[in-house]
């Protein structure tokens, strides 16, 4: 398995599509509030508008916003007709991450690999192959960070249907996880389409939460707030893991590798998984 090296942008509780065919879209960004944002080549921009979006993501990479580390871009698979030069024009621009397309080989990455170096890789697992190889995928180079899944592409491509609680993709959902963690990568759940569905788009919010993901794929301005607060550490888990801390520090300055707190037992993973929750309680303050 390939090392994998910190990611240029460790919060991801929200990260927007914003297509590059939309400049009104593209303007808005400095003034929101999403961790990361995805300029998409892709799904968002129709065939006839690709070469403009191109141009118009690039001309966004060279201003003060589009420098930041937060900024992802979604290129077209290779195969199309715009792929390959989607990848030459970003690396000129000066794109540092971008978000590669119904990958579903390791083999796929070393492809795009070849046309650009030094630019961090965030991969979308979006097809039942890409599922069945995540982890191969994950570890296929050490500049991959980030796997984004993509439901939409994947329903399609499984038959299913769309359901409240996403019992027809849960396995594809946790067997992905279940890869980025292996592979020691982050993964972002997808899409909530519905943008009346209030409560529905915050119940997957939640579910994802609870699985494990990083955060939440978002299309639309109004989801930011409500995927940030679900991926957020809330007010108790951050005392709790502060408490946790303390007790532990406090049973090993006694000889011992264990502590027990309101009667539940602290061990050395419990004060790992605190950390981490710590650290990304810091990250959101800072
Ligand atoms: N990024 C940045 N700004 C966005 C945005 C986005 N994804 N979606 C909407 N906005 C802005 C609009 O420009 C608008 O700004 P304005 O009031 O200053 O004009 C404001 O938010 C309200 O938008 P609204 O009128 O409610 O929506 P819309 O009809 O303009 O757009 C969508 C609706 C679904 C077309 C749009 O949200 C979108 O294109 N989302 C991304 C889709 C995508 O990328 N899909 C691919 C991955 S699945
Ligand atoms: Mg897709």
């Amino acid at each position: 398995m390939t090392k994998q090296t910190p990611d240029l942008n460790p919060l991801k509780r929200s990260v927007l599509y914003v297509p590059a065919s939309n400049s009104r879209a593209l303007s808005k960004i400095t003034a929101l509030d999403a961790d990361c944002y995805i300029i998409d080549l892709e799904d968002a921009v129709a065939p006839d508008a690709k070469e403009e979006a191109r141009q118009s993501a690039c001309d966004f990479l060279k201003t003060d916003q589009g420098r930041k580390d937060n900024i992802i871009v979604r290129t077209n698979a290779l195969e199309t007709d715009w792929g390959k030069q989607d990848l030459i024009s970003l690396a000129s621009a000066g794109v540092k991450t971008v978000l590669l397309p119904k990958v579903g080989h390791a083999d796929d990455i070393k492809g795009y690999a070849d046309i650009i170096s030094d630019i961090n890789i965030w991969v979308m697992i979006e097809t039942p192959l890409g599922v069945l190889n995540a982890y191969k995928i994950a570890t296929a180079s050490e500049r991959i960070k980030c796997l984004v899944m993509g439901t939409s592409d994947l329903v399609k491509d499984l038959r299913a249907k769309h359901v409240p609680g996403r019992l027809p993709v849960l396995y594809s959902l946790s067997h992905s996880l279940l890869a980025a963690r292996a592979a020691g990568v982050d993964i972002i759940d997808s899409v909530y389409l519905d943008l009346h569905d209030n409560d529905g788009f915050a119940a997957t919010c939640k579910q994802a939460a609870e699985m494990g993901f990083d955060g939440k794929s978002v299309i639309h301005p109004k989801q930011i707030d409500v995927a940030n607060e679900f991926f957020s550490p809330g007010a108790e888990e951050i005392e709790m893991a502060h408490k946790m801390i303390e007790a532990h520090e406090h049973a090993l300055k006694k000889g011992e590798g264990v502590a027990v707190l309101d009667g539940k037992l602290v061990e050395n993973l419990h004060v790992e998984d605190a950390k981490r929750i710590l650290n990304i309680a810091g990250l959101i303050t800072r």
